[in-house]
Order: structure tokens, then C-alpha cells, then sequence
């Protein structure tokens, strides 16, 4: 027969089991140099394929404001460029005018007024940029119809059939970091507080890294130091006009999923060496991108084991980001140390107010991330 309950026991415990419930990790703040986010979500970089002229609009107004005023901690731009021949499409953001900073600035400003972190994406699509918007088929646009001359690391497709890239002098290289640098600058003058390099998905950067995008001769290309010399030289270009006290970010392609391309281990010893750098807060764990043999394994949360092996490997802090959908294995992933922050794509175009909706299913008991006006809404 059970032993009879002490009530004062079960109570206790019901409380113990309700504070756990109502302290959830995803629901806990977390410190980056002078910024506080409210919680670990943070809206990840996607583009919307609607600028003109790398101006951002209305569009970008209401999709971004709308992830800020759906609980996100952090909010984060689409991959903005430094250059227009950065761009991916000619329809992609740019950050290379005074115009575009103003026009960011209102942006910028209503992301922070909605209790969210702006965060802006930078980056140069190098040898997969001039190709159509992806319900256009995203194949590459020459510049006799309106695209431009691609550049790269060095002079290699990105696929049969792509354009062969102009590979970067060591004076055109210095440029790019120049652009970057005037891009940071107009992203703190615009009220960004976090920046994020783009370093990832085959994106110049990454093409240098790649020994399979970059066959250089030069200081850039060889060995493990001078594939990251680029890289590194562009988190100091960034640091130039960034100030101490915000957070900079870095999305890396953890692995290629190609034989003898880039690797975990080559992503650690990238990170460890962040590390010593100083200057980067935190690595976003993304993959592929870079060569189109990849064999990517799809399912939930198929990335985070990178996140964690990245985080253990060289103590980084980590964002997690790919298929993750719920709230739970949102909150077992930060439970678990496999990352610092959830980065959630698609989960929040489908679902403005996603955080929401985790906040009442984990039962965290503060509203405050509800904005006033959706108050009422919070029946479910
Ligand atoms: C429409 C769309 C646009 C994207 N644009 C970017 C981008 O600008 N920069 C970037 O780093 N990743 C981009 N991505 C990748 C996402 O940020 C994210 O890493 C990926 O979708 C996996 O996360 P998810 O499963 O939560 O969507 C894009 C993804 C989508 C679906």
C-alpha cells in the first residue's frame, strides 16, 4: 500500500516543481558587454528579397517590428552589404550609403523601443552574389541582363555553369575590409547594438576559409592561418568603428558537409583562436553552403550538435540555430549547455509571436514581454 502523503511535502515539492517550470532558461536574460537581452531568442538573419537599391522600406519596417513586438530577444537584419556587388540579389540590403543608415535608423529604433536587441547582419555574397530572388529559380544573372562581375577568393565557380569569379588582389582585399569598416560605422550611427559577420553559407568570407573555394598563393591562401587572415582582419576592420561596449557576433559555417572541405575541428580551432583575438562575443552555428555536393542530414535541431562542440571545444558562447520548433527543445537545448541563445529562421516567419507563445507553454509568470497592446490575446 502507498504510504500516506505528508501535504506539507507534496506542497513543497509542487512549488519547487512550479518554480522550476516558471524559471525556464529560455526565458532568462543574458548579459553581452553593455547589452542585456531579455531572453535567448533571437530572430535570425533572412532575406526578404524586397529592397531596391539596397534600401530598406516598409517591408522591412513591419516584418522586423513585428518579430520585435512578438518577444524576441534579439532582432536581426537580413544579410546587409557592404557593397552593391555584395549583394545576393539586386532585390538584397545594402549598408554603403548615408541614406540606407537613415533609413535603418527607424527600423533600428522601433526593434529597441519594442524591448528587443537590434542586431544587423553583414556580409558580401562574393562568387554567389548577381543571381535571381528564389521564387525566381536564384540562378546567376550576368551583367549584360542587369546583374554584375562577381569576385572571390580565387578564380573558381561556385557550381558548373556559374560565373568564374575575379580573385580579390591583395589591394582589393584591404578594400573590402575599408567597406566593412564604413558599414559598422553606419550601423552603430543607425542604433544597432549587436553586429553579425556574416562568415557562413559560401558567402565571401567563408570562400576564403574554404580550401575548396580558395586555392591562393599569397598571404590569404594555404595554410589554416592564411585562410582566416581575411577573417581576421575583417572582426578588426569591424572593432575599428564598433565600439568595446556592444557585442559582435560571428555566423560561421561549422562544417561543409563535403569530404576535404572545411570541418568541425578546422571551426574549433578557428574559435579557440577568436578566443585569444578578443573582440567576438559569440559564434552562430550554422553549416553548408559552399559547395553544392554537400549531403546535409535534415531533422529538428540538426545543427546543435555543432553548437555544442563548438561551445565545448573552445568555451565560446554559441547560438544553436535550424530546425528548431518548439518550445521545449528550445529550452532543453539552453538546459542542456549545447548552446548560449536559440536562433530561430523559419520557426519565426511562420510565427511572429513564437516567444510568446513559449513564454505562456513555459509557464513563465512575467507578461512583460507582452506587449500592452496584445495583452488580451493571451488566452491560449
Ligand atoms: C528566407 C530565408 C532567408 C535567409 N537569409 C539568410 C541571411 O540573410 N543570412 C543568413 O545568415 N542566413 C539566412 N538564412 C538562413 C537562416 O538564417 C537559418 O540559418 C536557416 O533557415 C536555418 O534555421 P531555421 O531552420 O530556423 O529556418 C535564410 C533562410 C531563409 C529561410
Amino acid at each position: 500500500m502507498d504510504k500516506p502523503v505528508d501535504s506539507r511535502q507534496s506542497g513543497e515539492n509542487e512549488r519547487r516543481i512550479l518554480k522550476r517550470q516558471r524559471d525556464p532558461y529560455l526565458f532568462r536574460s543574458i548579459e553581452l558587454r553593455s547589452i542585456t537581452v531579455r531572453n535567448r531568442i533571437m530572430l535570425s538573419p533572412m532575406c526578404q528579397y524586397s529592397a531596391r537599391d539596397g534600401m530598406p522600406n516598409d517591408w522591412h519596417l513591419v516584418h522586423l517590428g513585428a518579430r520585435a513586438a512578438g518577444g524576441a530577444g534579439i532582432v536581426f537584419t537580413e544579410a546587409v552589404h557592404t557593397e552593391p556587388r555584395g549583394r545576393i540579389t539586386q532585390h538584397c540590403l545594402g549598408l554603403w550609403s548615408d541614406e540606407q543608415r537613415d533609413a535603418f535608423a527607424r527600423i533600428a529604433n522601433f526593434i529597441a523601443t519594442s524591448g528587443a536587441v537590434p542586431g544587423i547582419q553583414l556580409g558580401h555574397a562574393g562568387r554567389k552574389a548577381s543571381v535571381g530572388r528564389p521564387w525566381e529559380g536564384s540562378n546567376p544573372i550576368p551583367a549584360a541582363e542587369g546583374g554584375w562581375d562577381v569576385i572571390s577568393a580565387s578564380a573558381k565557380s561556385y557550381a558548373k555553369d556559374w560565373p568564374i569569379p575575379h580573385p580579390l588582389t591583395e589591394n582589393e582585399i584591404a578594400d573590402q575590409t575599408t567597406f566593412l569598416a564604413a558599414s559598422a560605422r553606419r550601423a552603430r550611427e543607425a542604433g544597432f547594438k549587436v553586429i553579425e559577420l556574416h562568415a557562413a553559407h559560401g558567402y565571401l568570407i567563408h570562400q576564403f576559409l574554404s580550401p575548396l573555394s580558395n586555392d591562393r598563393t599569397d598571404g590569404y591562401g594555404g595554410s589554416f592561418e592564411n585562410r582566416t587572415r581575411f577573417l581576421f582582419e575583417s572582426i578588426d576592420a569591424i572593432r575599428s568603428e564598433w565600439p568595446g561596449e556592444l557585442p559582435l557576433f560571428i555566423r560561421l559555417s561549422v562544417t561543409e558537409w563535403v569530404e576535404g572541405g572545411w570541418s568541425v575541428d578546422d571551426c574549433i580551432r578557428l574559435a579557440i583562436g577568436l578566443k585569444a583575438h578578443g573582440g567576438v562575443d559569440l559564434i552562430d552555428c550554422s553549416s553548408g553552403g559552399n559547395d553544392p555536393r554537400q549531403k546535409i542530414p535534415i531533422h529538428p535541431a540538426y545543427q546543435v550538435p555543432l553548437s555544442r562542440s563548438v561551445r565545448e571545444g573552445s568555451g565560446m558562447p554559441t547560438g544553436a540555430v535550424g530546425l528548431i520548433n518548439s518550445p521545449d527543445l528550445a529550452e532543453a537545448i539552453i538546459a542542456n549547455g549545447d548552446a548560449d541563445l536559440i536562433v530561430l529562421g523559419r520557426t519565426l516567419l511562420a510565427d511572429p509571436v513564437w516567444p510568446l507563445r513559449a513564454a505562456n507553454a513555459l509557464r513563465v509568470p512575467d507578461k512583460g514581454a507582452w506587449p500592452v497592446q496584445y495583452e488580451r490575446s493571451n488566452i491560449f
